[in-house]
């Protein structure tokens, strides 16, 4: 679905990604996991285009989108609920999700929103308020609503859960779970290494920048040296 060829990004001479290669199958959950600092991030980014790659390629089903500006990759069929959720926190949640859904004619707005409130209820009852203003748990069903606006194929969620009380979590991974019965491919970032284990099918880990472990989620539960370096589960 998503094919990641050697692909190597950083800022400046700094580099945070070293040649990953990757393939996303569709209609699954990619778990991509490291600590702090790892490049989970900045992988994100860059598939998203906001951070250059300096070397390796991309493809999107067929379609190579390593040339494509963030917007072209969004409209392509990439979006990214970015880490800090990074919101227009001066705009309503209705005008937030405006701007997800920019890439697609004003007359299909109100049955893109309605699909995204219909997966989070609560956004409906929070229309007319700013953004700035929301709990953090409703900002980031903002983030993910504002990303599925977009119509994505790929949607990727970075700290889905980081600072959220455990009922929004589970409100959010449940809404996952149905993103991927309905087709779509996710790959998540998540520090809470029980969760990504239980939900993703399949699992990525970066150490540096570089990719340490690859497999399915089971056989990531299944690997006791995997689950005591990287993922700090005994
Ligand atoms: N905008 C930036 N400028 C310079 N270095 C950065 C920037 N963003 C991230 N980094 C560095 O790149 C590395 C990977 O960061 P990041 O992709 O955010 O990791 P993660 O998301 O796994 O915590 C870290 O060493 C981080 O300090
Ligand atoms: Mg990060």
């Amino acid at each position: 679905m998503l094919r990641i060829e050697n692909l190597t990004c950083g800022y400046g001479a700094f580099q945070a990604v070293s040649g990953l290669s990757v393939t996303l199958r569709p209609g699954t959950i990619t778990g991509l996991m490291g600590a702090n600092g790892a490049g989970k991030s900045s992988t994100l980014m860059c598939i998203a285009g906001h951070v250059a790659a300096k070397q390796g390629r991309l493809w999107l089903g067929e379609r190579e989108v390593t040339p494509l500006s963030p917007t072209e990759r969004v409209r392509s069929g990439i979006a990214i609920s970015p880490e800090g959720r990074r919101l227009f926190k001066d705009l309503t949640v209705e005008d937030n999700l405006k701007v997800g859904g920019l890439i697609h004619p004003v007359a299909e707005f109100k049955r893109d929103r309605d699909r995204v409130l219909t997966l989070f209820p609560r956004l409906g009852e929070r229309i007319t308020s700013l953004a700035g203003n929301l709990s953090g748990g409703e900002q980031q069903m903002l983030a993910i609503g504002r990303a599925l606006m977009a119509r994505p194929k790929l949607i990727m969620i970075d700290e889905l859960s980081l600072g959220l009380m455990p009922k929004v979590i589970d409100l959010c991974y449940r809404a996952l779970v149905g993103l991927r019965q309905d087709g779509m491919t996710i790959i998540l970032v998540e520090q809470n290494t029980d969760r990504v284990l239980a939900v993703a099918d399949d699992v990525c880990v970066l150490e540096s920048g570089r990719m340490v472990w690859s497999g399915t989620a089971a056989d990531a539960r299944n690997d006791s040296n995997l689950t005591a370096a990287f993922l700090g589960l005994h």
